[in-house]
């Protein structure tokens, strides 16, 4: 009898295909599990580490695993985790100067933070706020240890020439935030926002007076007073302010800064960014900045060239005065320095709460380790 070779290789192909049908579900069990949990959303560990990360996490950005680099991913996908965490909290230390400020951050558009100033919230703070001008040495930084998660933020808007240093900072702080645009949560004192072209043109508000300064802080040291004393033998200018002995209101402050087609914008100290209120002031008040700072390069880092005169273009102050007794005459002219008017608006910054929400943000974003240890030489050079 010849075996029957077909009968057995059947029975043996009905076994194999069993085992198969009864194999692929188990495989499948044990490896697909459609429900599969990944971890809490964990930002650090979504950039960059995993193969794969977007895909895991947003589905609706990416469908399939295609698309290996989709460079501002990144953030949608930072906005939505942290949209999806609970609440950061901020502690502020202190009220800078003793003045509060609203705790909410609706204005700058970033969810998700509670800003507090209450110390019993101080275990479970993602960020500390401490404003530098308010601290006495670390004497009043808090004495608990410090929760392994929680980043302390150095927060200061004066120059270096009107702060202290304080060297043990160097081993305490996390992060900074200042004026500075190398900070790590930078915070300016203005800044200029596109506007939708405009029909109607600047209107120039009545000017009755040529050049203005309003100054309370006086010193014979400062650069800014030795350029006013030989400037002022050129041109006339009207001094306000308790450095001019001429206290004026914060209505006055308006109506003047309105009034004089130029405006003395002198820092009390020239340092790299330190590029203050005294520059956005005029801007938003129609009036021309006349500034005294860092280099020109640095104010154009902020401002159109052309929406400001700036001390250094001139080799003498008897030149500056003779451009703006010009200027006076030349109304065609003068209004070139308010073209930019049609593009830009000017934001004033608000101080404290910028800092607070912006470092809200910040830590939401960056959840890795972070230490600050060159504070006293970034900062004081
Ligand atoms: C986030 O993920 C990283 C790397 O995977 C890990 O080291 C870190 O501990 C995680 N952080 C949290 C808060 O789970
Ligand atoms: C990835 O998804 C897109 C649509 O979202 C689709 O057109 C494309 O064919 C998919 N690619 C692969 C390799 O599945
Ligand atoms: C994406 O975002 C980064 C970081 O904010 C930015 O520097 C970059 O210019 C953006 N890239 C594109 C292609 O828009
Ligand atoms: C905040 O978001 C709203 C709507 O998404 C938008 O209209 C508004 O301009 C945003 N504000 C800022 C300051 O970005
Ligand atoms: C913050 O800095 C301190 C010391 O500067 C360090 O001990 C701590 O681990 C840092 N914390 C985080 C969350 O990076």
């Amino acid at each position: 009898m010849p075996c029957q070779p077909s009968n057995w290789s059947h029975q043996r192909t009905m076994i194999f295909v069993g085992l198969v049908l009864l194999c692929f579900p188990v495989i499948l069990y044990v490896y697909y599990k459609p429900d599969m949990k990944f971890p809490d959303f964990n930002i650090s560990s979504m950039i960059g580490r995993q193969p794969c990360p977007k895909c895991m996490h947003t589905q609706e950005l990416h469908p399939n695993c295609s698309n290996k680099e989709h460079p501002n991913d990144t953030q949608k996908i930072q906005v939505a985790a942290v949209n999806n965490e609970p609440d950061t909290i901020i502690l502020i230390w202190f009220w800078p100067f003793g003045s509060k400020f609203e705790l909410s951050c609706s204005d700058y558009n970033i969810t998700r933070c509670h800003l507090t100033d209450d110390k019993s919230l101080y275990n479970k703070a993602h960020g500390v706020l401490f404003h530098h001008r308010d601290m006495r040495g670390i004497s009043n930084m808090p004495k608990e240890p410090r929760p392994w998660f929680q980043k302390w933020v150095w927060w200061n808007m004066e120059s270096p020439a009107h702060c202290g240093q304080i060297a043990e900072l160097n081993q305490l702080i996390n992060l900074t935030s200042s004026y500075r645009l190398d900070s790590h949560i930078p915070v300016r004192y203005g800044s200029l926002a596109p506007v939708a072209p405009k029909e109607e043109t600047f209107k120039l508000p009545a000017k009755d007076r040529l050049v203005c300064w309003i100054v309370s802080n006086w010193g014979s040291y400062q650069n800014r007073v030795k350029f006013y004393n030989e400037f002022k033998k050129h041109i006339t200018v009207e001094c306000f302010g308790g450095g001019c002995h001429r206290r004026i209101s914060k209505d006055e402050y308006v109506k003047i800064m309105k009034g004089c087609k130029f405006y003395l914008s002198f820092e009390n100290s020239v340092y790299k960014d330190y590029i203050t209120e005294k520059l956005y002031s005029p801007l938003i008040h129609g009036t021309i900045p006349v500034v005294l700072g860092p280099p020109r390069e640095n104010y154009e880092r902020m401002v159109p060239g052309d929406s400001f005169i700036h001390i250094d273009d001139f080799p003498t102050p008897k030149e500056l005065a003779e451009r703006l007794l010009y200027l006076d005459k030349h109304d065609d002219e003068y209004m070139k320095y308010h073209n930019w008017r049609k593009w830009y608006e000017v934001k004033m910054g608000s101080f404290g709460r910028e800092h607070a929400c912006k470092s809200c943000r910040y830590i939401q974003n960056h959840r890795e380790y972070q230490r600050f240890t060159d504070l006293t030489k970034w900062f004081w050079g």
